[in-house]
Protein backbone atom coordinates (compact mmCIF):
# COMPACT_ATOMS: atom_id res chain seq x y z
CA UNK A 1 0.00 0.00 0.00
CA UNK A 2 2.89 2.34 0.97
CA UNK A 3 4.55 1.62 -2.53
CA UNK A 4 1.24 2.48 -4.55
CA UNK A 5 0.49 5.76 -2.23
CA UNK A 6 4.14 6.75 -3.51
CA UNK A 7 3.20 6.29 -6.65
CA UNK A 8 0.50 8.48 -6.78
CA UNK A 9 2.28 11.13 -4.99
CA UNK A 10 4.56 11.24 -7.63
CA UNK A 11 1.83 10.64 -10.82
CA UNK A 12 -0.95 12.98 -9.59
CA UNK A 13 0.13 14.49 -6.38
CA UNK A 14 -3.15 13.77 -4.68
CA UNK A 15 -2.54 12.89 -0.59
CA UNK A 16 -4.89 9.64 -0.20
CA UNK A 17 -4.76 6.38 -1.97
CA UNK A 18 -7.47 7.25 -4.63
CA UNK A 19 -7.54 3.52 -5.82
CA UNK A 20 -8.21 2.44 -1.89
CA UNK A 21 -11.81 0.59 -2.04
CA UNK A 22 -12.03 1.59 1.98
CA UNK A 23 -11.65 5.31 -0.05
CA UNK A 24 -14.16 4.73 -2.67
CA UNK A 25 -16.74 3.57 0.27
CA UNK A 26 -15.95 6.98 2.43
CA UNK A 27 -16.63 9.44 -0.68
CA UNK A 28 -19.47 7.63 -1.46
CA UNK A 29 -21.11 7.80 1.49
CA UNK A 30 -19.51 11.17 2.59
CA UNK A 31 -21.58 12.72 -0.89
CA UNK A 32 -24.93 11.57 0.49
CA UNK A 33 -24.13 13.35 4.15
CA UNK A 34 -22.80 16.27 2.47
CA UNK A 35 -25.66 16.77 -0.55
CA UNK A 36 -27.94 15.91 3.03
CA UNK A 37 -26.46 18.61 5.13
CA UNK A 38 -26.17 21.47 2.08
CA UNK A 39 -29.92 20.44 0.91
CA UNK A 40 -28.96 19.26 -1.97
CA UNK A 41 -26.80 18.41 -4.97
CA UNK A 42 -27.61 22.29 -6.27
CA UNK A 43 -29.22 24.05 -3.16
CA UNK A 44 -28.00 27.85 -4.29
CA UNK A 45 -30.79 27.26 -6.58
CA UNK A 46 -30.56 27.35 -10.72
CA UNK A 47 -34.18 29.25 -11.53
CA UNK A 48 -33.61 30.90 -15.05
CA UNK A 49 -29.78 29.07 -15.50
CA UNK A 50 -30.38 26.86 -18.35
CA UNK A 51 -28.96 23.72 -17.26
CA UNK A 52 -28.56 21.07 -20.40
CA UNK A 53 -24.54 19.93 -20.10
CA UNK A 54 -22.97 19.84 -16.58
CA UNK A 55 -19.35 18.85 -15.74
CA UNK A 56 -18.11 17.56 -12.41
CA UNK A 57 -14.35 17.95 -11.64
CA UNK A 58 -11.92 14.80 -10.47
CA UNK A 59 -15.63 13.06 -9.53
CA UNK A 60 -14.07 10.67 -7.71
CA UNK A 61 -16.47 7.32 -7.63
CA UNK A 62 -19.28 9.93 -9.13
CA UNK A 63 -21.60 10.53 -6.35
CA UNK A 64 -22.46 14.23 -7.02
CA UNK A 65 -22.82 13.08 -10.83
CA UNK A 66 -25.57 10.76 -10.52
CA UNK A 67 -27.62 12.82 -8.07
CA UNK A 68 -27.47 15.42 -10.36
CA UNK A 69 -27.83 13.07 -13.51
CA UNK A 70 -31.25 11.99 -11.64
CA UNK A 71 -32.61 15.16 -10.21
CA UNK A 72 -31.92 16.77 -13.84
CA UNK A 73 -33.07 14.03 -15.96
CA UNK A 74 -32.92 16.21 -19.28
CA UNK A 75 -29.29 17.39 -18.60
CA UNK A 76 -26.67 15.45 -19.53
CA UNK A 77 -24.36 15.34 -16.39
CA UNK A 78 -20.06 14.43 -17.53
CA UNK A 79 -17.75 13.73 -14.50
CA UNK A 80 -13.94 13.71 -15.00
CA UNK A 81 -11.14 11.97 -13.23
CA UNK A 82 -7.70 10.25 -13.19
CA UNK A 83 -8.83 7.21 -11.47
CA UNK A 84 -9.43 4.50 -14.15
CA UNK A 85 -10.83 2.32 -11.74
CA UNK A 86 -13.30 5.43 -10.26
CA UNK A 87 -14.39 6.06 -13.45
CA UNK A 88 -15.45 2.19 -14.38
CA UNK A 89 -16.84 2.06 -10.45
CA UNK A 90 -18.87 5.67 -11.21
CA UNK A 91 -19.80 3.99 -15.16
CA UNK A 92 -21.20 0.83 -13.29
CA UNK A 93 -23.27 2.57 -10.76
CA UNK A 94 -24.72 4.95 -13.50
CA UNK A 95 -25.71 1.66 -15.45
CA UNK A 96 -26.97 0.01 -12.18
CA UNK A 97 -29.08 2.93 -11.59
CA UNK A 98 -30.33 3.15 -15.39
CA UNK A 99 -29.21 7.19 -15.41
CA UNK A 100 -28.01 7.07 -19.42
CA UNK A 101 -27.50 11.22 -19.06
CA UNK A 102 -24.55 10.49 -16.57
CA UNK A 103 -20.89 9.86 -18.20
CA UNK A 104 -17.61 9.39 -17.11
CA UNK A 105 -14.66 9.89 -18.62
CA UNK A 106 -10.99 9.74 -17.59
CA UNK A 107 -8.91 12.93 -17.64
CA UNK A 108 -5.83 14.43 -15.95
CA UNK A 109 -7.22 17.68 -14.82
CA UNK A 110 -3.12 19.24 -14.50
CA UNK A 111 -2.97 18.63 -18.39
CA UNK A 112 -5.37 20.95 -20.42
CA UNK A 113 -8.52 19.23 -21.18
CA UNK A 114 -9.45 17.69 -24.36
CA UNK A 115 -13.19 19.50 -23.99
CA UNK A 116 -14.17 21.87 -26.49
CA UNK A 117 -14.49 26.11 -25.59
CA UNK A 118 -17.63 27.60 -24.07
CA UNK A 119 -19.46 24.31 -23.74
CA UNK A 120 -20.59 23.89 -20.12
CA UNK A 121 -23.84 25.63 -18.05
CA UNK A 122 -22.43 24.37 -15.20
CA UNK A 123 -19.29 23.41 -13.88
CA UNK A 124 -18.63 21.94 -10.58
CA UNK A 125 -15.96 20.68 -8.59
CA UNK A 126 -16.00 19.25 -4.76
CA UNK A 127 -12.93 18.77 -2.76
CA UNK A 128 -10.14 19.14 -4.75
CA UNK A 129 -7.71 20.40 -2.12
CA UNK A 130 -6.19 17.16 -1.41
CA UNK A 131 -4.90 17.57 -4.95
CA UNK A 132 -4.14 20.83 -5.89
CA UNK A 133 -1.45 23.59 -4.72
CA UNK A 134 -2.10 27.79 -4.55
CA UNK A 135 0.46 27.17 -8.14
CA UNK A 136 -2.46 24.68 -9.67
CA UNK A 137 -5.54 25.95 -8.93
CA UNK A 138 -5.36 28.87 -11.09
CA UNK A 139 -4.77 26.93 -14.02
CA UNK A 140 -7.84 24.52 -13.24
CA UNK A 141 -9.73 27.28 -13.10
CA UNK A 142 -8.48 28.87 -16.21
CA UNK A 143 -8.92 25.79 -17.84
CA UNK A 144 -12.89 25.18 -16.63
CA UNK A 145 -13.39 29.18 -17.45
CA UNK A 146 -12.67 28.03 -21.14
CA UNK A 147 -14.76 25.06 -21.15
CA UNK A 148 -17.88 27.16 -19.45
CA UNK A 149 -20.50 28.57 -21.82
CA UNK A 150 -20.59 32.47 -21.66
CA UNK A 151 -22.78 32.83 -18.84
CA UNK A 152 -22.40 29.87 -17.68
CA UNK A 153 -21.77 29.23 -13.57
CA UNK A 154 -18.08 27.58 -12.05
CA UNK A 155 -19.12 26.75 -8.89
CA UNK A 156 -16.61 25.36 -6.24
CA UNK A 157 -17.46 23.54 -2.66
CA UNK A 158 -14.50 23.10 -0.14
CA UNK A 159 -13.75 21.29 3.31
CA UNK A 160 -11.76 22.62 6.17
CA UNK A 161 -10.22 20.28 8.54
CA UNK A 162 -12.67 19.39 11.09
CA UNK A 163 -12.71 20.89 14.47
CA UNK A 164 -13.90 18.82 17.37
CA UNK A 165 -12.83 17.82 21.56
CA UNK A 166 -11.03 15.35 20.60
CA UNK A 167 -7.25 16.16 21.78
CA UNK A 168 -5.82 13.26 19.72
CA UNK A 169 -8.15 13.84 16.99
CA UNK A 170 -7.68 17.53 16.81
CA UNK A 171 -3.40 16.65 16.95
CA UNK A 172 -3.98 14.98 13.85
CA UNK A 173 -5.64 17.42 12.09
CA UNK A 174 -2.66 19.82 13.21
CA UNK A 175 -0.66 17.06 11.57
CA UNK A 176 -2.16 16.93 8.36
CA UNK A 177 -2.52 21.21 8.40
CA UNK A 178 1.11 20.49 8.78
CA UNK A 179 2.05 18.65 6.16
CA UNK A 180 0.12 20.18 4.13
CA UNK A 181 1.99 23.80 4.63
CA UNK A 182 5.64 21.62 4.60
CA UNK A 183 4.71 20.08 0.74
CA UNK A 184 3.08 23.56 -0.59
CA UNK A 185 -0.42 22.61 -0.70
CA UNK A 186 -1.97 25.33 1.78
CA UNK A 187 -2.41 29.00 1.18
CA UNK A 188 -0.29 31.76 2.66
CA UNK A 189 -0.10 32.65 5.56
CA UNK A 190 0.89 29.83 7.49
CA UNK A 191 -2.30 29.54 9.85
CA UNK A 192 -4.42 27.11 11.76
CA UNK A 193 -6.29 26.37 8.65
CA UNK A 194 -5.31 25.08 5.26
CA UNK A 195 -6.14 28.99 4.24
CA UNK A 196 -8.52 27.44 1.33
CA UNK A 197 -12.05 28.71 2.13
CA UNK A 198 -10.79 32.55 2.45
CA UNK A 199 -9.74 32.24 -1.11
CA UNK A 200 -12.42 30.15 -2.95
CA UNK A 201 -13.80 33.67 -4.09
CA UNK A 202 -10.43 35.38 -5.21
CA UNK A 203 -10.14 32.44 -7.40
CA UNK A 204 -13.03 32.21 -8.97
CA UNK A 205 -12.95 35.96 -9.51
CA UNK A 206 -8.82 35.72 -10.83
CA UNK A 207 -10.27 33.11 -13.37
CA UNK A 208 -12.75 35.87 -14.57
CA UNK A 209 -16.16 34.75 -12.77
CA UNK A 210 -18.41 37.86 -11.73
CA UNK A 211 -21.53 37.63 -9.33
CA UNK A 212 -20.08 35.52 -7.34
CA UNK A 213 -21.49 34.35 -4.28
CA UNK A 214 -20.92 32.31 -1.38
CA UNK A 215 -22.85 29.83 1.12
CA UNK A 216 -21.29 28.09 4.07
CA UNK A 217 -22.75 24.90 5.22
CA UNK A 218 -21.53 22.74 8.57
CA UNK A 219 -21.89 19.13 9.29
CA UNK A 220 -22.92 18.14 12.67
CA UNK A 221 -21.12 14.74 13.45
CA UNK A 222 -21.01 14.80 17.46
CA UNK A 223 -22.06 11.49 19.63
CA UNK A 224 -25.66 11.21 19.11
CA UNK A 225 -26.06 13.24 15.70
CA UNK A 226 -27.32 11.49 12.91
CA UNK A 227 -24.18 11.59 10.68
CA UNK A 228 -21.88 10.42 13.36
CA UNK A 229 -21.11 6.99 12.66
CA UNK A 230 -20.83 7.74 9.53
CA UNK A 231 -18.53 10.61 9.07
CA UNK A 232 -16.80 9.03 11.99
CA UNK A 233 -16.16 5.77 10.37
CA UNK A 234 -14.81 8.60 6.96
CA UNK A 235 -12.64 10.11 9.64
CA UNK A 236 -11.19 6.54 10.87
CA UNK A 237 -10.62 5.51 6.63
CA UNK A 238 -9.29 9.44 6.33
CA UNK A 239 -6.35 9.48 8.94
CA UNK A 240 -5.56 5.98 8.28
CA UNK A 241 -4.90 6.78 4.20
CA UNK A 242 -2.94 9.51 5.26
CA UNK A 243 -0.60 8.15 7.02
CA UNK A 244 1.54 7.88 3.77
CA UNK A 245 1.52 11.02 3.69
CA UNK A 246 1.89 12.97 6.81
CA UNK A 247 5.18 10.26 7.03
CA UNK A 248 6.72 11.23 3.58
CA UNK A 249 6.35 14.82 4.38
CA UNK A 250 7.98 14.52 7.77
CA UNK A 251 5.60 15.78 10.39
CA UNK A 252 5.36 12.63 12.32
CA UNK A 253 6.63 9.35 13.04
CA UNK A 254 4.70 5.61 12.55
CA UNK A 255 4.85 5.19 16.42
CA UNK A 256 3.50 8.93 17.35
CA UNK A 257 0.80 8.23 14.71
CA UNK A 258 -0.26 5.08 15.58
CA UNK A 259 -0.73 5.95 18.85
CA UNK A 260 -2.86 8.96 18.47
CA UNK A 261 -4.57 7.02 15.63
CA UNK A 262 -5.77 4.43 18.26
CA UNK A 263 -6.85 7.45 20.57
CA UNK A 264 -8.87 9.25 17.85
CA UNK A 265 -10.65 5.91 17.35
CA UNK A 266 -11.55 6.07 21.22
CA UNK A 267 -12.37 9.69 21.21
CA UNK A 268 -15.03 9.31 18.27
CA UNK A 269 -16.33 6.58 19.78
CA UNK A 270 -17.02 8.90 23.39
CA UNK A 271 -20.85 9.38 24.03
CA UNK A 272 -19.38 13.16 24.97
CA UNK A 273 -17.59 13.66 21.56
CA UNK A 274 -18.48 16.69 19.30
CA UNK A 275 -17.34 17.22 15.98
CA UNK A 276 -17.80 19.85 13.36
CA UNK A 277 -17.08 19.88 9.52
CA UNK A 278 -17.53 23.27 7.95
CA UNK A 279 -18.13 23.57 4.37
CA UNK A 280 -17.97 26.80 1.82
CA UNK A 281 -19.63 26.61 -1.68
CA UNK A 282 -18.68 29.70 -3.49
CA UNK A 283 -19.88 29.98 -7.28
CA UNK A 284 -19.74 32.85 -10.14
CA UNK A 285 -20.76 33.40 -13.72
CA UNK A 286 -18.16 32.97 -16.62
CA UNK A 287 -18.29 36.91 -17.80
CA UNK A 288 -18.04 37.46 -21.16
CA UNK A 289 -15.71 40.15 -22.50
CA UNK A 290 -16.69 39.87 -25.53
CA UNK A 291 -21.00 41.56 -25.98
CA UNK A 292 -21.54 39.89 -29.40
CA UNK A 293 -20.61 36.72 -28.07
CA UNK A 294 -24.53 34.22 -27.54
CA UNK A 295 -25.23 33.99 -23.53
CA UNK A 296 -26.41 30.13 -25.35
CA UNK A 297 -22.99 28.75 -26.08
CA UNK A 298 -20.39 28.46 -28.84
CA UNK A 299 -21.16 25.11 -31.62
CA UNK A 300 -18.96 22.68 -29.83
CA UNK A 301 -17.63 19.21 -31.35
CA UNK A 302 -17.97 17.08 -27.85
CA UNK A 303 -20.92 14.56 -28.17
CA UNK A 304 -23.88 15.77 -25.81
C1 LIG B 1 -11.23 13.94 -2.40
S1 LIG B 1 -11.61 13.13 -3.88
C2 LIG B 1 -13.04 14.11 -4.33
C3 LIG B 1 -14.04 13.34 -5.13
C4 LIG B 1 -15.36 14.09 -5.38
N1 LIG B 1 -15.15 15.38 -6.01
C5 LIG B 1 -16.15 14.23 -4.11
O1 LIG B 1 -16.31 15.34 -3.62
O2 LIG B 1 -16.64 13.21 -3.61
C6 LIG B 1 -10.40 13.67 -5.03
C7 LIG B 1 -10.45 12.98 -6.39
O3 LIG B 1 -9.49 13.63 -7.23
C8 LIG B 1 -9.00 12.66 -8.13
N2 LIG B 1 -7.75 13.19 -8.71
C9 LIG B 1 -6.53 13.27 -8.13
N3 LIG B 1 -5.66 13.87 -8.97
C10 LIG B 1 -6.34 14.17 -10.11
C11 LIG B 1 -6.00 14.78 -11.35
N4 LIG B 1 -4.75 15.21 -11.58
N5 LIG B 1 -6.95 14.91 -12.30
C12 LIG B 1 -8.22 14.46 -12.09
N6 LIG B 1 -8.61 13.88 -10.93
C13 LIG B 1 -7.68 13.73 -9.95
C14 LIG B 1 -8.84 11.42 -7.29
O4 LIG B 1 -8.79 10.26 -8.10
C15 LIG B 1 -10.09 11.51 -6.39
O5 LIG B 1 -11.14 10.80 -6.97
Amino acid sequence: MVASQNHILRDCGYVLDAENAAETARLMLRDRLVNEAMGGVLPEGVEGLRLESILDLACGPGGWVLETAQGYPWAKVTGIDISETLVQYARAQAQVQGLSNARFEVMDLLEPLPLPDDHFDLINARDLTGLLTPATWPRVLHEAWRICRPGGILRLTEFERPISNGAAFMQLQELTRRAFQRTGRSFPPPSHHLGILPRLAALLREAGCGQIQQRAYVLDFSAGSEAHEALSRGYEVELWLSRPFLLDAGVTTPAEFDALYRRAILEMLDEDFAGLCYILTAWGKKVCPDPDFSERGAASSWPD
